[in-house]
């Protein structure tokens, strides 16, 4: 496991970005593709801003989500949305290759567990991703997978529905750990003082039940990156 700590959000967020597009220019030489599973949150979304101006053969890139709030389509408050306004809308991606969450006013209607089941369908058919970015909360969780809920516990799904989370929106899809395990490399993105105690006890070792960003690892790779403020209670 790699800490990168940087002074400030801003400088964390260039670093990241730079960052993301070697990996993916890197995966792109070899295998002439590569995939990113992205994620909502500030810092998350501070990265996909800074990474429009990447030299990147957008074409061949598959972009996925980690996890999405479920809401109509186009709502300001979907991780989809946000990561269109910060960088999908900007740089020439192949509307194919962008494999969204399905939205809670599309095809299965009002319904998280069939979206939920759609998008573990569509991912059967890709066993890696190259990395999968991901936020921390507070209270340690990441993608949507919160502290003590049925979705740490999940071991056999790569998806899951979400209920009653504690941050809002209450309702939401993500992927389970051990479906974000099976990435190349997982980056753990966060800022701020209010995450600092989270951070400390995941790296410390805390079990994922209490934590659950301490159980989200790639199999080559797991880098944090952190503000002086998100690395302080260390
Ligand atoms: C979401 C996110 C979530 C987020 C963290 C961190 O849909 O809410 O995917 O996991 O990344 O809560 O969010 P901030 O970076 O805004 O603190």
């Amino acid at each position: 496991m790699t800490v990168l700590t940087y002074d400030t959000p801003e400088e964390l967020a260039s670093a990241a970005a730079d960052r993301l597009a070697a990996a993916l220019a890197s995966a792109q030489a070899a295998r002439g593709t590569a995939s990113v599973v992205l994620t909502g949150g500030r810092t998350g979304t501070a990265v996909l801003a800074a990474l429009r101006s990447a030299p990147l053969d957008w074409s061949a890139l598959d972009v996925y989500w980690g996890d999405e709030r479920f809401l109509p389509a186009g709502d300001p408050e979907r991780n989809e949305t946000q990561a269109r306004e910060a960088l999908l809308d900007h740089v020439p991606v192949s509307p194919d290759r962008v494999h969204a969450m399905a939205p809670s006013d599309g095809e299965f209607g009002d319904d998280p567990d069939a979206a939920a089941e759609a998008y573990a369908v569509l991912l059967a058919g890709v066993p890696t991703f190259d990395v999968c970015l991901l936020g921390v909360g507070e209270e340690g969780h990441t993608a949507s997978i919160f502290p003590h809920s049925p979705a740490v516990l999940e071991t056999a799904r790569a998806v899951v529905a979400v209920r009653d989370c504690p941050k809002p929106p209450p309702t939401r899809v993500s992927l389970t750990l051990p479906r974000i395990r099976t990435a190349a490399e997982v980056w753990l993105m966060t800022t701020g003082e209010a995450k600092a105690e989270a951070v400390a006890a995941a790296l410390a070792g805390a079990s994922e039940q209490d934590i659950p960003a301490a159980g989200a690892r790639g199999h080559r790779e797991t880098i944090w990156f952190l503000d002086q403020k998100a690395a302080s209670a260390r």
